[in-house]
């Protein structure tokens, strides 16, 4: 039987690991994608990684409203512009960052039937996707803060870390 999935909130560890290659794309990988897209629909969010419900996999997904990418081994192979925007995070409820990030990207990757793929994104999917990447290595928008939204945050932090050791 599959283990449901579990979105993790901050300040679980599991946010601050590395996640590793994808090896062979199975049916693993398949309902990976498949459980992680559930969730980020059920949250009404528009990316996730795989970290974000406890698998250390290279696995990102994102829907702007535009249809659900799916990638395993995500990497930016090219990128261009600026651009600035406050984000949120699934595991971060009630946080926001402002973050700069490339504003267009080239992304390559093996998508949900297991082939590889390369697609230029830019805005808003864009984000995403660099949002998501980060998850990867352990990267959360609150490492972008700046001293004053740090400052700013610091009592919803300090509520998250609380719920989490002592939770309702
Ligand atoms: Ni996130």
């Amino acid at each position: 039987m599959k283990k449901p999935l579990q979105l993790k909130i901050y300040p679980d560890s599991v946010l601050r690991e590395k996640s590793l290659p994808v090896k062979d794309f199975d049916e693993t990988v398949r309902d990976l994608m498949e459980g992680m897209a559930e969730i980020m629909y059920a949250y009404q969010g528009i990316g996730l990684a795989a970290p974000q419900v406890g698998i250390l996999q290279r696995v990102i997904i994102g829907d702007i409203g535009e249809g659900l990418i799916s990638l395993a081994n995500p990497e930016i192979i090219a990128e261009t512009g600026e651009d600035l925007l406050d984000e949120g995070c699934l595991s971060l409820p009630d946080i926001q960052v402002t973050v700069q990030r490339r504003q267009s990207i080239f992304v390559r990757g093996i998508d949900a039937t297991g082939k590889e793929i390369e697609r230029e994104l830019s805005g808003l999917m864009a984000r995403v996707i660099q949002h998501e990447i980060d998850h990867l290595n352990g990267v959360l928008i609150i490492d972008y803060a700046s001293l004053i939204e740090k400052y700013q945050l610091r009592n919803a932090l300090a509520e998250l870390e609380t719920r989490c050791k002592h939770p309702a």
